[in-house]
């Protein structure tokens, strides 16, 4: 697996491919990586002639009270895992290489950016779309792989390439889980045991509304009191400590929706002790 740092080496790697006729998937992330991203790089491999990762802890995606600093960073043990998950080369640039002296231009993210997570985190879809952009350009791949976890993020993306008219297919992928029901995100290794155990009620209450959905349930405010049940507080059951927001909208565009006549998506952001945990499900009549 070749080991990439300037623009121009990742660049010239990514053009002699598809100059030669090759496709070639990009699995843009922060590093700190889990099964989930090597479940992007597998299906990468399964749709593109080659795959190229890349690993860059995005400082424009968050905020000054957020967890830059912390956020955990993993090169060697990441360098390896992509090395066995056969990867065919990945791209880890400074920050200066990314963003050098002088530079002042950035995406404002689309509409679809706003609702949500827009809203706790105002400035995070710009800083995430600029990045993937940048990535974009740098890397002319033909495909591009991204978790459905970041449910939210993934649609700002579609919506920014069909609006920007970016040469690249997105690829969405399935959420990858534990096998408790926990969704694996580079966060979790934040979570002390207790905690870990009480971030179970997330899956638990996606799960009880899937099964209310495939039961008939189409009634968005019943399907709610469902969604935000397990992840009460209570003496008997013990939830999460904040909840941000854990809602069923329009799986397009995210706005409120009464009920479900084709699909919608359940969409949960918590905090459990300092830590901030999403996951999501699509809710899909057949
Ligand atoms: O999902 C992530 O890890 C990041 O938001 C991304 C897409 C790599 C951009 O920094």
């Amino acid at each position: 697996m070749k080991i990439l740092h300037t623009i121009q080496d990742a660049r010239r790697f990514v053009w002699n491919l598809r100059s030669g006729g090759q496709s070639v998937g990009l699995v843009p992330t922060m590093g700190a990586l889990h099964a989930g991203h090597l479940s992007l790089v597998e299906q990468g491999r399964k749709s593109c002639d080659a795959v190229v990762t890349t690993i860059f802890v995005n400082p424009t995606q968050f905020a000054a009270n957020e967890d830059l600093d912390k956020y955990p960073r993993t090169i060697e043990r990441d360098i390896e895992l992509l090395s066995a998950a056969g990867c065919d080369a990945v791209f880890i640039p400074d920050v200066s290489e990314m963003y050098p002296d002088g530079s002042s231009t950035f995406v404002k993210a689309p509409d679809v950016g706003k609702p949500l997570e827009g809203e706790f985190r105002p400035t995070h879809f710009d800083g995430v779309a600029t990045v993937v952009l940048k990535l974009f350009q740098i890397l002319p791949t033909s495909h591009a792989f991204f978790g459905q976890k970041d449910y939210q993020q993934l649609r700002v993306i579609e919506t920014m390439v069909r609006d920007l008219n970016v040469p690249i297919e997105i690829m969405p992928c399935p959420i990858v889980r534990e096998s408790d029901g926990l969704a694996m995100s580079s966060r979790n290794r934040y979570l002390s045991d207790s905690e870990r155990q009480r971030a179970l009620c997330l899956s638990r209450a996606l799960a009880g509304v899937q099964t209310a959905f495939q039961n008939g349930q189409r009634d968005v405010a019943k399907l709610t009191e469902i969604l935000h049940a397990p992840l009460a507080d209570t003496p008997d059951s013990q939830g999460v400590d904040r909840v941000d927001y854990a809602v069923i909208v329009d799986c397009e565009n995210l706005q409120p929706i009464d009920t479900i006549s084709a699909s919608a998506v359940a969409l949960l952001a918590t905090h459990v002790g300092t830590t901030r945990l999403i996951d999501n499900c699509v809710l899909r009549c057949e």
